[in-house]
């Protein structure tokens, strides 16, 4: 038997991200020795009972439900995980967060930033049913790759100097084909915007956290190339597409440097090239997914005759975070170990009490930057971030929190 305290989760949805946080509840407590709880997959929650039974089988949760509000009401459920589509995430985390559970949500946190501050407002205020405050974070797994993660350690050294560009693309090309049906990807109810939400969102975090600058100014573009889907398994029907199948923006970061994003669905033969570039006085970084464990890395302090870009594989378990948790030096890991180890550094926060981010806060201000570029897009003007004062002065002291336990952004 194990001495750990037992952590007990929910989870809301049984698709594509709910097989990947199955698989992080999983594998947490094989790979992280000293996770400090014993999770365990309590409850699965879908709409349909049929397909969620199967899942739940596969993924190995205890129990099924099919509305998250029959069981909020139990002391064994610790942790709600919400990992539905964007228009049910304020209503099922607010749920959550009032019945005392502490919650993870997926990104974008919200359908909009009034709804994301809503969020961030009732985490602040809640408790467990023994008075600790509950605790709250966003899936932006990314952050977590060992590259990305050593990358943000990097230039807390100071290794690139003052930051000057940082130069992001998301890019896919499932939407190329106009005959792919619509999905609730695809319309504005229920996703909130289009590739802009759902890829640029994971660009703005990742420049916040590899650089801990803010977004204080945006201009953007953006196309629907397909305005009508054939609406899925409707013979006949189709379905207005009323979000962006692409998006572009460029913005000028808080401390000045000059930045530009773009993320795409319809960018044939792109696959899932989430790529960023950052460039400073003393050196420059980039990090591509499709070769998550790699960091590219050019320093003006090499001396000149060996200048130039040199490829890191950041699987070294002495040198790179995470790393040393898996499989012996380059022994390469892929895309859902970034969400185990999401998950193991938000449970030890948990136990310890340290800041955890992303949080509730960070998935404000990346909603903050998401809807400036969606109204700059709109009026075809520049758009200030606006940063809502209220928000602003809440945060800061969580802020300085994270800052003195060593957590970058
Ligand atoms: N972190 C990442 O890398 C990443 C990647 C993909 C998607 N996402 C995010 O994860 C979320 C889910 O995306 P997905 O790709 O898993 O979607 P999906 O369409 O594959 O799955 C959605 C699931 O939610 C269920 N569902 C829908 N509405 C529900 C409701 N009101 N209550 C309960 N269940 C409901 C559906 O039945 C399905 O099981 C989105 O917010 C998306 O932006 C994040």
């Amino acid at each position: 038997m194990s001495a750990k305290p037992v952590l007990n989760v929910a989870l809301v949805g049984y698709s594509f991200m709910g097989r990947a946080h199955s698989n992080a509840y999983q594998q947490v407590n094989r790979f992280f020795a000293d996770c400090p709880f014993e999770v365990r997959r309590k409850v699965l929650i879908g709409r349909s009972q049929g397909p969620l039974e199967e899942v739940a089988k596969t993924w190995g949760w205890e129990e099924t439900a099919t509305d998250l509000n029959l069981i909020l009401g139990r002391d064994d459920i610790h942790l709600v995980d919400i990992s539905t589509p964007n228009d049910s995430h304020h209503d099922l985390a607010i749920s959550a967060l009032k019945a005392g559970k502490h919650v993870l949500c997926e990104k974008p946190l919200a359908l909009n930033t009034e709804q994301a501050l809503e969020m961030f407002k009732v985490a602040q205020k809640a408790k467990t049913s023994d008075g600790k405050p509950v605790r709250n974070g966003v899936w932006h797994n990314y952050r977590r790759a060992p590259a990305a993660s050593t990358a943000a350690g990097l230039i807390r050294d100071g290794k690139l100097g003052e930051i000057r560009h940082v130069r992001a693309v998301y890019l896919q090309d499932w939407l190329t084909d106009p005959s792919c049906p619509a999905t609730w990807r695809m319309t504005a109810k229920t996703c909130g915007s289009g590739a802009h939400g759902d890829l640029n969102a994971h660009l703005i975090d990742m420049t916040r956290f590899l650089t801990g600058l803010e977004f204080d100014q945006v201009a953007a573009m953006q196309e629907t190339f397909t305005k009508k889907r054939p609406a899925a398994g409707q013979k006949g029907k189709s379905i207005t597409v009323d979000v962006d199948d692409a998006l572009l923006f460029l913005a000028r970061l808080s401390n000045g440097a000059l930045a530009s994003f773009e993320a795409t669905r319809v960018a044939a033969g792109r696959k899932n090239y989430n790529r960023i570039e950052i460039n400073g006085t003393r050196g420059s970084l980039v990090w591509n997914f499709e070769r998550m464990n790699e960091l590219e890395y050019f320093s003006f302090d090499d001396e000149p005759r060996t200048q130039g870009f040199r490829t890191i594989m950041c699987m070294n378990g002495a040198a790179h975070p995470y790393a040393g948790n898996y499989w012996p030096d380059g022994h390469i890991i892929g895309y859902e170990h970034t969400f185990t180890n999401h998950l193991y550094d938000f449970l030890v926060a948990l136990k310890s009490g340290k800041p955890f981010r992303p949080d509730f806060a960070d998935g404000v201000a990346n909603q903050e930057v998401i809807d400036a570029s969606l109204a700059s897009a709109k009026s075809g003007a520049f758009v200030t971030v606006p940063h809502s004062q209220k928000f602003a002065k809440a945060v800061e002291p969580l802020r300085v929190q994270a800052k003195s336990a060593g957590i970058a952004g």
